[in-house]
């Protein structure tokens, strides 16, 4: 009981509003203004540029995703259902416009649940492609050692809670928030080892939000190559001062995704 508790607070607006409320919206600043703009976000973001991160997929259910290889995709367990054959699901990639007549769009074939998804922590998932998707892939963090620093988020989520998804992909940065902290504002809630934390814990008012859920937190590595170092998983509302996004670990589940991946032919 405690465990569907959890999902319904996480999730709701995937399920059930994202859904509902997936209007794109174009804003009247796109049709007059191309360049990128300060302005709502991701929640307080900017426009991506096209191709600034080719990786990143929107996911038909109203999650994000990013592309491991170019035939499977990176997202969140809460986002699917379960595991096995799965032909339900379009992958749109290429593109920042979703409305954009260049958009790559490709249906899935099959999802791999994290094993041992119970609503709790492990909130990953692969969702194999039907053709592969020729644009650069996400690689993912296998050591601890990039959980620190300033991350990059982006997605087609809502701007603010209860707000609409987006035709244009936003992106923002949040910086690393230690586990204890994290604890400090969730408390149990939290699975230390399988999630990692990030966002301004004193001001708020940057943070991924509903529809944002798998895309990948991601910064740069030693080699200056962008590397994956969570998932969008869920966090109190918005942006709230006081509590930080919460994203899987990508790191602790590595060997997981790589093994599961292969299993699902690359
Ligand atoms: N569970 C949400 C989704 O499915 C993601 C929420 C992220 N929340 C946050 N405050 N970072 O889209």
């Amino acid at each position: 009981m405690r465990n569907y508790l959890k999902v319904l607070r996480r999730c709701t607006a995937v399920g059930a509003v994202a859904l509902a409320a997936f209007s794109l919206q174009p804003s009247s600043a796109h049709a007059q203004d191309p360049e990128p703009r300060p302005g709502p976000s991701v929640v307080g973001g900017v426009d991506a540029a096209q191709g600034e991160f080719p990786f990143m997929v929107r996911l038909s259910m109203g999650c994000g995703g990013a592309l491991y290889t170019q035939q499977i995709v990176l997202t969140a367990a809460h986002c699917v259902n379960g595991s096995g054959a799965n032909t339900s699901i379009t992958a749109t990639a290429g593109v920042v416009d979703l409305q954009s007549s260049q958009a790559v769009k490709v249906k899935s074939t099959r999802v791999l649940q994290a094993p041992g998804y119970n609503g709790v922590g492990k909130d990953w998932a692969l969702i194999k492609l039907a053709q592969p998707i020729n644009l650069p892939t996400l690689k993912i963090a296998d050591t601890a050692a990039y959980n620190e620093g300033t991350f990059t988020v982006a997605g087609w989520g809502a701007t603010r809670e209860g707000g609409p998804q987006q035709r244009y992909l936003q992106k923002a940065e949040v910086p690393y928030v230690d586990d204890a902290t994290c604890e400090g504002a969730y408390g149990g809630s939290l699975t230390p080892g399988e999630e990692i934390c990030a966002g301004f814990l004193e001001k708020g008012g940057v943070d991924t939000c509903q529809g944002d859920s798998g895309g990948p937190m991601f910064r740069k590595d030693n080699a200056g190559a962008w590397i994956q170092v969570g998932i969008v998983s869920w966090g109190q509302g918005c942006a709230r001062p006081g509590y930080p996004g919460v994203y899987t670990e990508v790191s602790t589940f590595a060997s997981a995704i790589r093994s599961a991946a292969a299993g699902l032919g690359g």
